[in-house]
């Protein structure tokens, strides 16, 4: 028969646990010494042993060994190829059960801080650009049609938001992860007199489980991260769009830096936007690790389930895909080039002066729906003489109302967006304080959670 031990190995993907298992294990021994359940020499002798396998993981010259099935086992074993059969005593009062839920706490409490690093670094870009140039005007899009001109700035602070968004969440997450579950035992507590404060508070946890068999199987905390990084992968997949779509010939508003760009290797002309296009991609696969998780999880009995173990690949996929996206992104848009003559002569073409000229004549008097009518038709007949709103006479304008005058001509794109002068608004003064804003709340939340 051939060996089929490798159909239950996690060694391969679970050791990126080492240091939290050996930090989890440190705190045990310590709290287990001095409760007097094992002596001080004994935890002296685990701890210098245990700082020995660190060092061998470290310099790549640990004797992983995949017949020992996981993590825990392979650091025990060579523990005990160390220092003998005291290392036995290390898993005194603990189950894997207890040990690998603490470990994936400990990762994940981890994770959501370089995440929210991450987010931090990407929104700084946006703020950076939005500084680049404040007071670009564009078209702004409803179904991809172009509707009413808005800042650039405006726009790129559209995403501030939702990015803003997307720390909140990983912060609230945070708070359900920061619970230490060891003391859980397999699933029923321990019978030693463990002192499972001081654990937590050795490993910088806030709350301690409140019940043994559902700390054991709990992995909502992982749900919660696979969540937030969906919808925040859904945010950086909009803005890639955005960036595809931009940086086309039919857009032409941006340029992407070469360093984000690859050549066709059939049509020398082409710079194709690859990174933004991958990172559009990469959305998918981390909507499938969520969908997985939630799956593995439903027909679930209590308490602890070898199925459990497929936490991992797709939890630790999805930090490698979120990580590595937040960080092309802070780079490619801190290395952008926006178009601006371009993109400013647009915002005010075609008939995105529309919504204007109806507002235009709200101020004249009129009842909104009927300059709406109004404005409507006078779209229609410019678009069948071929021309642009701006290019039509006043006698042109007044075949549709009695109410324009020469004030029509003032009409620009820049006196639209000035127009939207309220809080949320597209006016450069709402989005001068807007960015000003944005820059304080990252000066004040530079550092941590
Ligand atoms: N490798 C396991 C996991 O990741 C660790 C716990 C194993 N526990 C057990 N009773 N087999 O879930």
């Amino acid at each position: 028969m051939p060996d089929h031990s490798q159909y239950t190995s996690s060694i391969h993907y679970d050791k990126r646990l080492y240091r939290h298992d050996i930090d989890g294990s440190l705190a045990h021994v310590r709290m287990l010494a001095k409760q007097d359940i094992i002596s001080q020499e004994d935890a002296a002798s685990i701890a210098d042993g245990l700082a020995q396998v660190r060092r061998e993981i470290e310099t790549d010259v640990f004797p992983w060994d995949a017949g020992l099935e996981d993590l825990h086992m392979n650091i025990e074993s060579r523990l005990t190829q160390l220092i003998g059969p005291v290392a036995g005593r290390m898993h005194t009062g603990r189950s894997r059960n207890d040990q690998i839920a603490l470990d994936m706490r400990l990762y994940t409490k981890d994770v959501i801080a370089q995440t929210i690093k991450g987010l931090r670094g990407v929104q700084g870009s946006l703020v950076a650009l939005s500084e680049r140039y404040p007071k670009v005007v564009m078209p702004g899009y409803t179904h991809t049609q172009r509707a009413q001109p808005v800042l650039f700035a405006h726009h790129m602070l559209a995403y501030f938001q939702m990015f803003r968004r997307d720390v909140s969440r990983l912060r609230d997450a945070y708070k359900r992860t920061d619970v230490m579950p060891l003391g859980s035992g397999a699933l029923a507590g321990v019978a030693y007199p463990l002192d499972r404060e001081f654990v937590a508070s050795e490993l910088g946890f806030k709350e301690i489980s409140a019940n043994s068999m559902d700390a054991v199987s709990d992995r909502d905390f992982v749900v919660e991260y696979l969540a937030a990084a969906a919808l925040c992968m859904t945010h950086l997949s909009r803005l890639a769009e955005e960036m595809v779509l931009w940086s086309s010939q039919e857009f032409g508003f941006i340029t992407l830096s070469d360093e984000f760009t690859t050549g066709s290797s059939i049509m020398p002309q082409k710079r194709n936007p690859d990174f933004a296009e991958l990172a559009r991609g990469k959305t998918g696969r981390v909507y499938g690790h969520l969908l997985a998780l939630l799956t593995v999880l439903k027909g679930l009995p209590l308490t602890y389930n070898r199925d459990l173990q497929e936490d991992k690949e797709g939890f630790f996929d999805t930090v490698d895909t979120l990580l590595s996206t937040l960080e092309v992104f802070k780079d490619m848009l801190a290395s952008l080039t926006l178009h601006k003559s371009r993109v400013t002569s647009l915002a005010g073409e075609g008939q995105a002066l529309a919504t204007e000229l109806a507002d235009y004549l709200v101020g004249k008097g009129i009842p909104f729906r009927e300059a709406h009518g109004a404005v409507r038709q006078l779209c229609q007949f410019a678009e069948l003489e071929g021309k642009e709103l701006s290019n039509l006479d006043l006698a042109e304008y007044r075949r549709f109302s009695p109410q324009f005058d020469e004030g029509v001509f003032d009409i620009t794109a820049e006196s639209a967006t000035a127009a939207r002068n309220i809080l949320g608004g597209t006016a450069p003064i709402r989005v001068a304080k807007a960015l000003a804003q944005a820059k304080k709340l990252l000066e004040d939340e530079a550092d941590g959670l």
